[in-house]
């Protein structure tokens, strides 16, 4: 018989934070990696708008489209059978008004079939983060480095450096929070920093560049994996090459069939 796992809900997540038992999380944006990552007992799958990076090839994240989102997020779902899924909302499908913001999380529950929403923003989208979870959509944040923002920000760059920056950060942390979010993602913001604001809030938080005491650890799978040639920041840990093998499959078929090699007897039919 088929055992079903359990998918984890957003108060599993809490209860991790609760027992000190940290929060494993991922990006993933198809059914073969999402599948892997469920089997091998990731806590979250994030359907991240980084898919327009490494996925699309986009330059920044800016051009990624709810269908998309939703596009990406739908295999990932059905992949996955005990991991919570999230997915992003896009730059511009939350920050035009509420209705709309309402209407793009509600879509990525309702036809893709993720169990919560990211979105990036503190303070200025406190609002809408009260309003997406009044409709009983749960929120995790994203505050610090926030990629949607680039142009202001100029850059990717570590955010909350200076006394002022930390402040807001900080403020941001707490506004999310009292605006309902179940967990916020740290970016790139010094590791005393995440550990005061971990300290501070009471809902989880999943660091990325953001230190150790955190509550949960989030990165790009194709970063883990080696799978990008584009440049990788100093917070990416790489687990595997997975380039370097890909490639080399990829060179010994184009070898093989060059010379005659592939395919054999074993791969023809009598
Ligand atoms: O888009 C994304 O993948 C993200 C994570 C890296 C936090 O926002």
């Amino acid at each position: 018989m088929r055992t079903v796992k359990k998918r984890k809900t957003i108060l599993d997540i809490a209860s991790m934070k609760s027992a000190g038992e940290k929060i494993s999380v991922l990006t993933a944006y198809d059914y073969p990696f999402a599948q892997l990552m469920d089997q091998a007992g990731i806590d979250v799958v994030l359907v991240g708008d980084s898919v327009g990076s490494v996925f699309s090839g986009y330059e920044n994240t800016l051009p990624v489209t709810m269908e998309e989102m939703i596009y990406h997020t739908r295999p990932v779902v059905r992949a996955t059978q005990q991991a919570l899924v999230v997915a992003d909302m896009p730059f511009m499908s939350y920050q035009v008004d509420l209705p709309d913001a309402r209407r793009n999380a509600g879509r990525l529950i309702k036809e893709a079939g993720a169990q919560a929403i990211k979105l990036e923003g503190g303070v200025n989208m406190a609002e809408t983060i009260a309003a997406i979870t009044a409709i009983d959509i749960p929120v995790m944040a994203h505050i610090g480095l926030t990629p949607q923002s680039i142009h202001r920000m100029g850059g990717f760059k570590v955010q909350g450096r200076q006394d002022a920056q930390a402040a807001q950060i900080l403020a941001d942390a707490r506004a999310v929070e009292d605006a309902g979010a179940f967990a916020g993602v740290l970016e790139a913001i010094p590791a005393p920093l995440a550990a005061q604001i971990s300290a501070a809030l009471s809902i989880p938080t999943i660091g990325i560049g953001a230190g150790p005491d955190c509550d949960g650890q989030v990165l790009v799978i194709h970063d883990i994996l080696g799978l990008c040639d584009k440049y990788s920041p100093k917070f990416v840990k790489r687990y595997a090459d997975v380039r370097q093998t890909i490639g080399d499959g990829i060179s010994t078929y184009i070898n093989e069939v060059k010379s005659g090699a592939f395919p054999s007897a074993e791969h023809s039919f009598k």
